[in-house]
């Protein structure tokens, strides 16, 4: 199909929209939020096809758009006087209302409901085309589903060309964030997604709002979605993005400590630091930063990065909205620097002793972030099981289990597989280390330290405060890996000539701890232990 590529200005943009939404088909429009992909609402048949354009699951209902308020009447069973105080002070405007629906709306719209969501937009172009049309239009956002919502007609094109009988060009969408969307049929009221409206002037109105736990949190297995739309990934690039919490110091250390080229989206001044960058809005100003988010993460694979760390935006007003997307772009995926407690990063050659230095610090009241534990933990994370699926074949499934053995015989192969094994599981073991750094500080520990034999090839070095490096002689550590791992000499030297030489641990930590068996360990530690 020829995709109509239509202009707001344009004399005959509007009939014609009317005229193609009119005969049963599919127009995306501009509208103050974000595009929307139009159908007319009262005929089944065109809804339908949104859903196929789309990929869209079609369990997720659609809002009703009309462009006054006598429209409302036929869709609903009855209208909540509530309805008319919102309208009144927030319509036109991005606010979505959901009430009991009449009989008029068909199945395809709120599949399995009994309630319909309405809007009116007050973008002047979306209001036009549905008076032409004379009919309500039921409109998701314009995107491919799972994609990030389109502010601009370039991005709707990019998703749905060929797909869609048009598209009208308005400009750029003003929020940029879609709509909030309450409901009017749960006591009290119900916030079910946060948008252009806060959650404050909603309760200006009705007095009390209840807000859905899935504005903040994933769903839990098996719960059932109050707004379906609201589900684990969505507005995602195909990049992984990170939400990166705590100060633009910390962002920038940590970022410019990753081992890949990443993509900073950041706020405005922030992005001269790094190699790629993209600024979404202002650091204090959360309308700029909604305005700018999803062409910011758009940007992001048009870069052709893998990964991109996001600066956590403020979370109140119409903050909430912005927040609410990104964790659900990153698949709820956050780190947060912001670090309460001295880390500690414990190092060392195979064989030195480190698990015996780790074991004096915890005794000591520090709490231990092991990563080799948590290099196992890492490859139970379903995402990342999806991604070495996708790197090293589905096969490594076994009856719904990941087969490590298989796994490890096929990366390790060669140079590159090992790369890119570890471009999968670093990124997850970091986070996981993070995580619990922050538990450690919850549980009252004194410093928390990373156990990791490869630290300073790790961004988790940029963590730390302090380094400590455990050595032992050459000898020494032959036969302390013989008796540990039951092995040969040959094999013990050939995994010894493995790992980087002796002066590449010295030279970059702050303290090196001497495990031959001949000095005290405590003693040598005491520097680390009273300084934490
Ligand atoms: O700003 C917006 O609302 C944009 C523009 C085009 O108006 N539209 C939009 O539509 O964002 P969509 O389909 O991408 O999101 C609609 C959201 C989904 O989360 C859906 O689950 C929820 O509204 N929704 C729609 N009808 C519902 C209903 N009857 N009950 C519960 N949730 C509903
Ligand atoms: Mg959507």
């Amino acid at each position: 199909m020829k995709t109509l590529h239509l202009n707001s200005n344009d004399k005959n943009a509007i009939t014609t929209a009317a005229e193609i939404l009119r005969s049963g088909g599919l127009v995306a429009i501009p509208t103050e939020t974000v595009y929307g992909l139009a159908a007319n609402a009262l005929d089944g048949e065109a809804v339908k096809k949104i859903f196929e354009a789309k990929g869209r699951p079609n369990d997720n209902p659609l809002i009703v758009h009309i462009s006054s308020l006598e429209e409302i009447n036929p869709l609903v069973e009855s209208v909540d006087p509530r309805l008319y105080k919102l309208a009144e002070k927030y319509w036109p405007g991005p606010l979505t209302i959901i009430l009991k629906k009449s009989d008029l709306i068909p199945d395809e719209v709120s599949p399995n409901l009994d309630t319909v969501a309405i809007r009116m937009p007050s973008h002047e172009c979306a209001r036009a085309i549905i008076r032409e049309s004379g009919v309500p239009l039921a409109a998701p956002s314009a995107n491919a589903s799972g994609k990030p919502s389109p502010t601009k007609a370039a991005h709707v094109i990019e998703d749905l060309d060929g797909k869609i009988d048009a598209v009208i060009d308005g400009g750029e969408s003003d929020v940029g964030v879609e709509s909030t969307v309450v409901t009017l049929v749960t006591d009290p009221p119900t916030l079910l997604r946060p948008g252009g409206i806060t959650p404050d002037q909603l309760v200006d109105v009705l007095g009390e709002l209840n807000i859905s736990s899935a504005v903040y949190e994933k769903l839990k297995d098996g719960e059932q979605a109050q707004s379906p739309g609201m589900k684990y990934k969505h507005y995602a690039p195909s990049a992984q993005v990170t939400i990166i919490r705590g100060s633009f110091e910390n962002y920038k250390k940590f970022l410019l400590a990753q081992k890949d080229t990443v993509c900073a989206v950041c706020f405005e001044g922030e992005g001269k630091h790094f190699e790629k960058y993209i600024e979404y809005g202002k650091k204090n100003d959360e309308f700029s930063q909604a305005h700018s988010l999803f062409d910011a993460l758009r940007e992001v694979d048009a870069m052709g990065c893998k990964r991109a760390f996001v600066r956590c935006p403020m979370s109140e007003g119409v903050g909430l909205a912005v927040y609410n997307r990104l964790l659900r772009s990153a698949a709820f995926r956050i780190i947060d620097l912001d670090i309460k407690i001295p880390v500690i990063g414990l190092t060392g050659q195979t064989g030195s002793g480190k698990t015996t230095v780790a074991a004096i610090l915890k005794e000591n009241g520090c709490a231990i972030v092991d990563t080799d534990i948590l290099a196992r933990k890492a490859v139970e994370n379903p995402e990342v099981i999806a991604m070495l699926c996708k790197e090293f074949g589905d096969d490594i499934i076994e009856n719904g289990v990941l087969n490590r053995r298989e796994l490890a015989r096929r990366a390790f192969a060669t140079k590159e597989g090992t790369e890119k094994l570890s471009a999968i599981t670093h990124p997850e073991i970091t986070r996981l280390s993070v995580e619990l750094i922050h538990k450690a500080y919850e549980s009252g520990a004194k410093a928390a330290v990373i156990d990791a034999a490869l630290l300073f090839d790790s961004p988790l070095a940029c963590l730390c405060d302090k380094t400590v490096s455990v050595c032992a002689s050459e000898n020494i550590r032959l036969e302390r890996i013989m008796k540990r791992d039951g092995i040969s000499e040959n094999d013990a030297l050939l995994r010894m000539n493995a790992q980087p030489p002796a002066e590449y641990y010295t030279e970059k930590s702050d303290i090196i701890i001497n495990n031959d068996g001949t000095n005290d360990l405590k003693e040598q530690l005491s520097e680390v232990l009273n300084d934490t």
